[in-house]
């Protein structure tokens, strides 16, 4: 505490320290530029503190810090945060954050968010991805009617978004990505059928759509929605169809295994890539990037939240991603 207080003096900030939700819910009041949060603190009641937080327009950004160890355990609280970073970290930038720093450029943001969203990815670790749908055993059949309800979702909101949107650009984006995920539709549903289970008429999404989509389908901006459902979903697609290819080939499936790392791994990788672009243009403003990276973090933690769904039920899940 000592050397925070040092470190404040030092770049000319004010500082006040919150013990307590009432205590910070005071000190709200005299609208602070940044509040610096210990998740790892057992002894804070952080609902009750994020909601104070998340009452006030416009929000203040919110710094979290979390260890290596903790960092599973505080996930649920980093879609709170504006950025969250290591206490190692915070020790050493704590100087330039304090004295405001400069704005991001979109370039470094992109770096940033890129970089956060690969540190949870590499979690999902080779022999535990998700899977709840999966009804059955798992093999490539079942898991190949589950990557038809994900295409026909990520045809369908990029299709949404195509609609609600003005930018000349950005609707030629998710043209271009409704049209590749309704093309891997097509592709999975004939190789399904050469497995001897006809598409035909089956429908993925008869018990309705899943929690990711009714989350993308709330975003608004074209940052969220590019941060969200292109750089973060098409990231999480590309490792998860990685794995699936791997589940193909120990199954001795080396058709399906090539049809995903010759031809829909690519397209999602450029699908990714695409949003990345689009970031570039969008995400320049501090509202902007707190905003993409909100809905990022959103992102990852529903995708996380559906692997634990699965390692409790099906033990195991390789089911490719869009
Ligand atoms: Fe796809
Ligand atoms: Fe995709």
């Amino acid at each position: 505490m000592a050397r925070i207080r040092e470190t404040a003096h030092l770049a000319g900030a004010t500082l006040a320290f919150a013990r307590s939700s009432e205590d910070l819910e005071r000190e709200l009041g005299s609208a602070p530029d940044l509040v610096i949060v210990d998740l790892t603190a057992s002894a804070l009641d952080h609902a009750r503190l994020f909601a104070a937080l998340d009452g006030r327009t416009p929000r203040v950004p919110v710094l979290g810090f979390t260890t290596h160890t903790l960092a599973r355990q505080t996930q649920p609280l980093h879609v709170h945060c504006t950025r969250v970073m290591t206490r190692e970290t915070l020790t050493k930038e704590l100087g330039s954050i304090m004295k405001g720093g400069r704005r991001m450029t979109a370039d470094e943001f992109v770096s940033e968010l890129d970089d956060r969203n690969q540190a949870v990815l590499a979690r999902l670790s080779p022999d535990a991805t998700l899977k709840p749908e999966v009804s059955g055993p798992l093999n490539v059949v079942n898991l190949l009617k589950v990557a038809l309800k994900n295409e026909i979702e990520a045809t369908e909101i990029a299709a949404r978004w195509l609609v609600s949107t003005d930018d000349v650009s950005v609707k030629m984006a998710l043209a271009r990505q409704a049209g590749d995920e309704a093309k891997h539709y097509r592709m999975i549903a004939d190789r399904l059928r050469e497995l001897g289970f006809e598409a035909h008429g089956f429908d993925p999404i008869g018990k309705g759509y899943g929690p990711l989509f009714q989350y993308l389908d709330t975003l608004t901006t074209t940052v969220e929605r590019v941060a969200a459902g292109q750089f973060t979903r098409e990231a999480i697609a590309v490792v998860k169809n990685r794995q699936f290819i791997e589940f193909c080939e120990r199954a001795g499936d080396r058709v399906t295994a090539s049809l995903y790392r010759d031809v829909i791994e690519p397209d999602e990788r450029f699908h990714h890539l695409l949003g990345r672009s689009l970031l570039l243009r969008f995400a320049t403003t501090e509202d902007a990037q707190e905003r993409a990276r909100r809905a990022a973090a959103r992102t990852l933690q529903l995708a996380e939240e559906l692997q634990a769904a699965a390692l409790k039920t099906a033990g195991i899940h390789h089911a490719p991603g869009c």
